[in-house]
């Protein structure tokens, strides 16, 4: 799994293998979770826990049930983010978010199952050969990056922002609104290393993670305001309709867009030292490159 293209068509293969059957009592709930998944996501978090692994040297049936599970949380934070008590967006993925297909009910339902799929796919020893010690690091990690002290904190900061917030408060809501699971998915993928990481190596990986996360947000931001919905797949100008505090208005659009430079130039430099780094550095090209075209 060595690019993005390639990533994309391997999720959208295998996710659905991990789902439970369908119950003809309640078959809307599978409706729902499966087109949460499969309308048309970028699979960046997958791509960086396959990147990530391929670095460290871990075996693809490994790295599958991680990609999967973070991906069902993923999908999960954003079929509650588009809810009309959080952002009330009718477009994801330039389809109707599910809320808008399903109901609020389903959806809301379908998003806790995602989430609780997502721990079960994890924790099921038979869905990888990987030891209970570290099975038990992983689910840590995802519990962690999902709750309070991720992106459902981000989430409660995002609703509660307002212009009283300066920048710091703003690097710690994007730090756990989105840096959170984008930073798991990569120590994740470190930790099926088949040799223990060094110290050095782990904050190397810890660092890259917690600057990769900023940039994406930054530049989702950017694009909020900056992209046609068309490119966007998502309702453009949501921000600054539902009142948001985002970098853009911290900084003005044209400083948003040289910090996410500067944070790009920063992410590029911190890999370096990493042998293998090429495929990090894609994405790290597709996510800034998407912001100024
Ligand atoms: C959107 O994430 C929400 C944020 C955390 C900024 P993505 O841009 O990764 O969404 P998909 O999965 O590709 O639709
Ligand atoms: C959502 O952030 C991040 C999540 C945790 C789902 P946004 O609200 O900025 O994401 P978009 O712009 O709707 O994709
Ligand atoms: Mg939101
Ligand atoms: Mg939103
Ligand atoms: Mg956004």
């Amino acid at each position: 799994m060595n690019n993005l293209d390639a990533v994309q068509a391997h999720i959208q293969k295998i996710i659905t293998h991990y789902l439970p059957p369908r119950d003809n009592h309640y078959p809307e709930l599978d409706d729902a979770m499966r087109y949460a998944l499969l309308n048309g996501g970028k699979r960046l978090r997958p791509a960086l826990v396959y990147f990530t692994g391929n670095i460290v040297g871990a075996t693809r049936d490994m790295l599958d049930p991680i990609a999967c599970s973070v991906e069902m949380v993923h999908c999960f934070s954003l079929v509650h983010d588009d809810l009309p008590a959080m952002d009330n967006s009718d477009l994801r993925r330039g389809q109707l978010s599910c809320h808008k297909k399903f109901g609020e009910d389903v959806a809301i339902l379908a998003g806790d199952n995602l989430l609780s799929l997502a721990m079960e796919v994890l924790s099921d020893q038979k869905n990888a050969p990987i030891s209970a010690k570290i099975r038990l690091a992983l689910i840590h990690m995802l519990c962690k990056a999902t709750g309070s002290e991720g992106m459902v904190g981000g989430q409660i900061m995002d609703i509660k922002s307002n212009i009283h917030y300066n920048q710091r408060i703003l690097k710690k809501l994007h730090s756990l609104k989105t840096g959170a699971l984008i930073k798991a998915s990569m120590m994740m993928g470190a930790s099926c290393s088949p040799s223990p990481l060094s110290t050095e190596e782990l904050v190397r990986f810890n660092k890259i993670g917690d600057a990769l996360g900023l940039l994406y947000q930054v530049c989702d931001d950017i694009l909020d305001v900056n992209a046609d919905k068309n490119i966007l797949g998502k309702t453009a100008g949501t921000d600054h309709a539902l009142g948001k505090y985002t970098y853009v208005d911290a900084l003005g659009i044209k400083e948003a867009q040289k910090y996410a430079n500067q944070l790009r130039h920063s992410v590029k430099e911190m890999l370096t030292p990493i042998a293998r780094r090429d495929q990090i550095e894609s994405i790290i090209e597709y996510i800034y490159t998407r912001t100024i075209t």
